[in-house]
Order: C-alpha cells, then sequence, then structure tokens
C-alpha cells in the first residue's frame, strides 16, 4: 500500500488532467466539432483523469481510516456526474457556457468538501 503523500500526488495528478482536458474539449466542441483526434486526446486524458481521482481518493480513505462520512460520499457522487458531463461537453456545443462554469464549480465543491468536512 502507497503512503498518504502518495495518494494525494495521484488524487491532484488526476484532477489536474481532467480539468485540463475538459478545457480543452468545451473549446473543441465549439472550433473543432469535426476534429476527432483532439476529442480522443481529451477522452483519455479525463479517462486516466478519472482513474486517478478514484484510485487517489479509495485510497487517501483508507489510509486516513475514516470509513464514509458524508463528505466522502458526496465527492463520490459528484466524480460520477464530473465523468458524465463528458457526454454533454462533446454533443452540446451550446451548453458550452454552463459546461465551462458548472465543470468549475464541481471541482471547487468537491475542494471544498475534503477540506472543510462540513458533514
Ligand atoms: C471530483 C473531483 C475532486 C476534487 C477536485 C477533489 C479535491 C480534493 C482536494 C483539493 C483535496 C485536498 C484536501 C486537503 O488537503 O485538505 C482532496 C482530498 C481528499 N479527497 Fe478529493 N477531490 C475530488 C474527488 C474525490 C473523490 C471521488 C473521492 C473519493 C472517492 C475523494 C476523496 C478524498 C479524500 C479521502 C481526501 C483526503 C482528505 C484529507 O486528507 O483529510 N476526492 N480532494
Amino acid at each position: 500500500m502507497l503512503s498518504y503523500s502518495v495518494y494525494k500526488l495521484i488524487h491532484f495528478i488526476g484532477i489536474l488532467m481532467v480539468f485540463l482536458a475538459y478545457g480543452g474539449l468545451i473549446v473543441r466542441s465549439i472550433y473543432a466539432p469535426s476534429d476527432a483526434q483532439l476529442r480522443r486526446l481529451g477522452a483519455i486524458t479525463s479517462g486516466i483523469g478519472l482513474v486517478l481521482i478514484l484510485l487517489g481518493g479509495f485510497g487517501l480513505q483508507a489510509r486516513l481510516g475514516i470509513g464514509w462520512p458524508g463528505w466522502f460520499v458526496t465527492k463520490f457522487l459528484i466524480w460520477v456526474v464530473l465523468g458524465g458531463l463528458i457526454v454533454l461537453i462533446n454533443r452540446k456545443p451550446q451548453m458550452s457556457q454552463y459546461l465551462w462554469w458548472g465543470t468549475l464549480v464541481l471541482g471547487a465543491l468537491a475542494s471544498m468538501l475534503a477540506v472543510v468536512k462540513p458533514f
């Protein structure tokens, strides 16, 4: 088993990958809707990122020995929604404004939950 710090690093690298890729994919859906290569790059980067976020998240949970507090379950649900967003990002360029800010709000919420642990 890896250390708390290494799981956190994995968690953060995953986060960077998802948010970098989603930004690129949102722009692509508007300016390069026929660019399949860019779409593939975004799908691979965000896909690996989502796996790393989850791996890091459950590793951190195990290291902390916290079980399933409300904030942790909520973060998991945010992760599910975040992963599903790629479908809208790729297919609904007319929603890009909402997807751009919505993705950021979801990320901020997930970060806040880990820091504040309100429930
Ligand atoms: C969806 C995107 C996510 C973002 C942006 C995010 C963000 C963060 C951040 C910024 C921290 C560091 C908090 C700190 O050092 O005080 C953190 C820690 C943590 N995250 Fe996430 N997270 C996400 C998803 C998840 C998921 C899906 C899980 C669970 C499967 C999870 C579980 C945890 C745990 C257990 C910690 C450690 C909290 C602690 O050290 O007290 N996170 N996350």
